[in-house]
């Protein structure tokens, strides 16, 4: 089986960030979620990766390579436009060929992997097979209704009445049959080639569609709100270790990853968490639930709940909860008498103050 990874798309959920990177590579627990995908498409035994990329594709072949990190070749197939999932399948039909594929949102998190759903695929060969998860407002989601026997009977994008619970994750496993499905379909009313119509006609033409549960976590990292929750819940997952400094009057608490060269003075790290490398934390408090790029400087500041990215500065400016401070950012407090706030603010920026500030 080869997989299809999707990587485009053009990310306003995640905006400003998404402006000067591609949203796939932003770090939970301070590594790209694409690299977080990959791992789970890997583990599902399959033999070639196609990654869909769009503008940043650079950036992101950059970041992955040609996959001898992840141990299965990766093939990059560009994309001009996003015109919809069910595009990426069309554009990827040499890569393809005649085999089965599984298909995999580049920003979707799904920790607990569904190797489970990939063997019962390929022991029974239904034409899709699709992945559910259970929610408690569908109406955000492609919704499936299913039979008795978990045979797909419809799929509704974004139902405002729903008439099932079960929301659609971002992973498919496709023989074939799929193309003539994609080739058949016509763009949406958003200009896309929906991979849910193209599902929906394999279903009305007759063709077995089935759906199996994921009751594990799962999240699309594509938006400000979620990337932090899927950031909190991978930490969780990360063994402590400790190759930098921390001086006698630092204290780490729970699950701490400190990388090689980071230095931490007169603080308090409380996992989880984790100090990307170079990183200097000085007079502050971090976590539970943060994750410090690469070459950061936070200096006198309560983080918790955040991300920072690599080269970021923060000094002076306390307490920070959920926050999410880009690239080679600079935020501080301005001079000794300062009674006022200075901003330099990039284009969809969100800020928050206090209140009582
Ligand atoms: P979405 O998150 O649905 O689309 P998007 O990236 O355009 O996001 P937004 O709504 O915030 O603007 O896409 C799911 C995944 O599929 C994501 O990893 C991007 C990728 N994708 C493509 O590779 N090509 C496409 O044409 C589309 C629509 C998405």
């Amino acid at each position: 089986m080869k997989a299809l990874v999707l990587s485009g798309g053009s990310g306003t959920r995640l905006r400003p960030f998404s402006y000067s990177m591609p949203k796939q590579l932003i770090p939970i627990a301070n590594k790209p979620v694409l690299e977080h995908v990959l791992e789970g498409v890997r583990d599902l035994g399959v033999t070639d990766i196609g990654v869909i990329v769009g503008d940043g594709g650079q950036q992101i072949a950059e970041v992955i390579g040609d996959g001898s990190d992840t141990g299965v070749p990766i093939t990059y197939i560009p994309q001009e436009e996003p015109l919809g999932l069910a595009h990426c399948v069309t554009l990827a039909r040499s890569f393809l060929g005649d085999d089965d594929f599984v298909m995999y949102l580049g920003d979707n998190l799904l920790p607990e992997g569904v190797t489970t759903v990939a063997e019962d695929f390929a022991e029974h060969r239904p034409e899709a097979q699709i992945v559910v998860h259970k929610v408690t407002d569908p109406r955000a989601f492609g919704v499936a209704e299913l039979d008795a026997e978990g045979r797909v009977e419809r799929l509704v994008e974004k139902p405002r009445e729903p008439r099932s619970d079960l929301a659609l994750v971002g992973v498919y496993f496709f023989t074939p049959a799929i193309h003539e499905a994609v080739a058949a379909i016509e763009p949406s009313a958003r200009g896309e080639l929906e991979i849910t119509d193209a599902l929906q006609w394999l279903v009305a033409n007759g063709h077995d569609v089935r759906a199996s549960e994921y009751d594990g976590y799962w999240k699309d990292a594509g938006r400000v709100e979620d990337a932090l929750a899927c950031n909190r819940q991978l930490l969780e997952t990360l063994k402590p270790s400790m190759a930098g400094e921390v001086d006698t009057n630092s204290r780490l608490d729970g699950t701490v990853v400190v990388e090689a060269g980071v230095r931490i003075v007169r603080s308090t790290v409380e996992g989880p968490a984790v100090i990307g490398a170079g990183s200097v934390i000085e007079d502050s408090h971090i976590g539970p639930g943060t994750s410090i790029g690469r070459d950061c400087v936070v200096h006198r500041t309560r983080l918790t709940d955040s991300i920072v990215l690599d080269g970021a500065e923060i000094r002076d400016v306390t307490p920070l909860r959920n926050s999410i401070i880009g690239r080679a950012a600079h935020v501080g407090a301005g001079e000794q008498e300062t009674t006022h706030h200075r901003l330099i603010v990039g284009d969809d920026t969100r800020i928050e103050v206090a209140a009582s500030c």
